[in-house]
């Protein structure tokens, strides 16, 4: 079995929340060189998307692996040191503790891993997103798997036709349910269709049995307790042969969906789909972006990455991104581009609120009636 890792974290940004710095990519990319070398890792790739290093890497060792974790979090911890160094912006930013005990879990970076036999080719597609969170997945991950309006698979290929098993959070309650597709359609859609609580974690195929998608589920302001920036997810997708093909996997993609973020994570902003060079949010620390890089896994080698949307069919979709960012941007502190009041709970707003709490007097009429025995 191949496990393929994507483990990502923001140590700092240059400038400000946009990128990340050329000298960190560098550390990360040795780090990851080094541990392939010594066997820890089949293979590795380094990318980034906005502020946020990705480790993206093949192992033999499983989901959850205390080494792989622990590589991950010490490299972080050297990106965190030369973010120091050179002053950038919120070095160390998604490191939350300390106390590093071998699993990432609740410790601020986020990852997403899926175990799974080779197949002959095995085509997959690494997303990675900045400024937004979780469930901004949620949305492509229906259409792709569960939509035939933009997977024609689903109607013309007789190995998807039982549908699809999707695991879904519910981040606030930690507990989880699973539905399966078309014929939980219309109910799961009641529950990710709410994407600030109920997340897609995984998919698989229901007639082959074998996994399909995986998400990074973290919620940064919840592990926190307050807002420390969005989590900025990731996620990975298998192709092709009973699974969507890589043009229906990438095809949700066109249409630059709203998603919760872009600035100080509180604001509902389009989605846009951009190469490597473009994955660079700087007009109100947004729009968010999304980054897709295609790999052949080859007895775990991944080969690759190709940039899948540095490519001229997704065009239209920056173009209305850059539309829509007008049209929310318009509507400058009220809803619906600023989050409503419940998704800004774990955010700065909070102490605003108790700090006027004492100004505000009741209007509700006093009653004079004498109290029920
Ligand atoms: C988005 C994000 C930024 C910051 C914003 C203010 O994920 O992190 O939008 O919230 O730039 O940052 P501070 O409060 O650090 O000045
Ligand atoms: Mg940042
Ligand atoms: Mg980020």
């Amino acid at each position: 079995m191949t496990t393929l890792s994507i483990i990502k974290a923001d140590t700092g940004g240059f400038v400000g929340h946009s990128e990340v710095h050329p000298d960190m990519l560098a550390a990360a990319t040795a780090a990851v060189a080094a541990a392939t070398a010594d066997g820890l890792l089949i293979d590795g790739k380094v990318s980034r998307c906005g502020d946020d290093i990705s480790l993206i890497m093949t192992h033999d060792h499983g989901p959850d692996a205390e080494r792989v974790h622990t590589f991950a979090w010490e490299t972080f911890l050297r990106t965190t040191e030369i973010a120091k160094r050179l002053g950038l912006y919120g070095a160390g930013q998604d490191l939350l503790s300390d106390a590093f005990s071998g699993n990432l879990r609740g410790m601020g970076p986020g990852y997403a891993e899926l175990e799974f036999t080779e197949r002959p080719s095995e085509p997959v597609i690494c997303f990675l997103a900045d400024k937004t969170e979780p469930g901004a997945w949620n949305l492509p991950l229906y259409k792709m798997f569960a939509d035939p309006f933009n997977t024609a698979g689903l109607v013309i290929d007789e190995k998807m036709h039982d549908g699809f098993r999707f695991e879904v959070y519910d981040l606030y309650e930690e507990k989880r349910i699973t539905f399966d597709t078309p014929r939980d359609s219309y109910d799961m859609l009641m529950f990710i269709g709410a994407p600030a609580r109920y997340v897609v974690h995984s998919v698989e195929s229901i007639k082959l049995g074998i996994p399909a998608a995986a998400t990074s589920t973290q919620r940064l302001s919840l592990i926190a307790g307050r807002y420390v920036g969005k989590d900025d997810p990731v996620m990975i997708v298998r192709c092709q042969s009973g699974l969507p093909a890589v043009g229906e996997v990438l095809e949700p993609f066109a249409f630059p969906y709203a998603v919760a973020g872009c600035m100080r994570g509180s604001h509902h902003a389009p989605i846009m789909p951009v190469g490597l060079a473009q994955a660079t949010p700087a007009r109100f620390d947004g729009p968010p972006r999304v980054a897709a890089l295609g790999f052949q896994i080859t007895q775990g080698r991944l080969i690759g990455p190709r940039d899948m949307f540095a490519d001229p069919s997704f065009d239209r979709a920056r173009s209305q991104a850059n539309e829509a960012m007008d049209y929310f941007r318009r509507h400058g502190p009220f809803e619906p581009h600023r989050l409503p009041l419940s998704d800004l709970e774990y955010t700065t707003m909070s102490a605003l609120e108790s700090k006027m709490a004492d100004r505000w007097e009741s209007m509700r009429p006093v009653s004079t009636a004498p109290a029920p025995a």
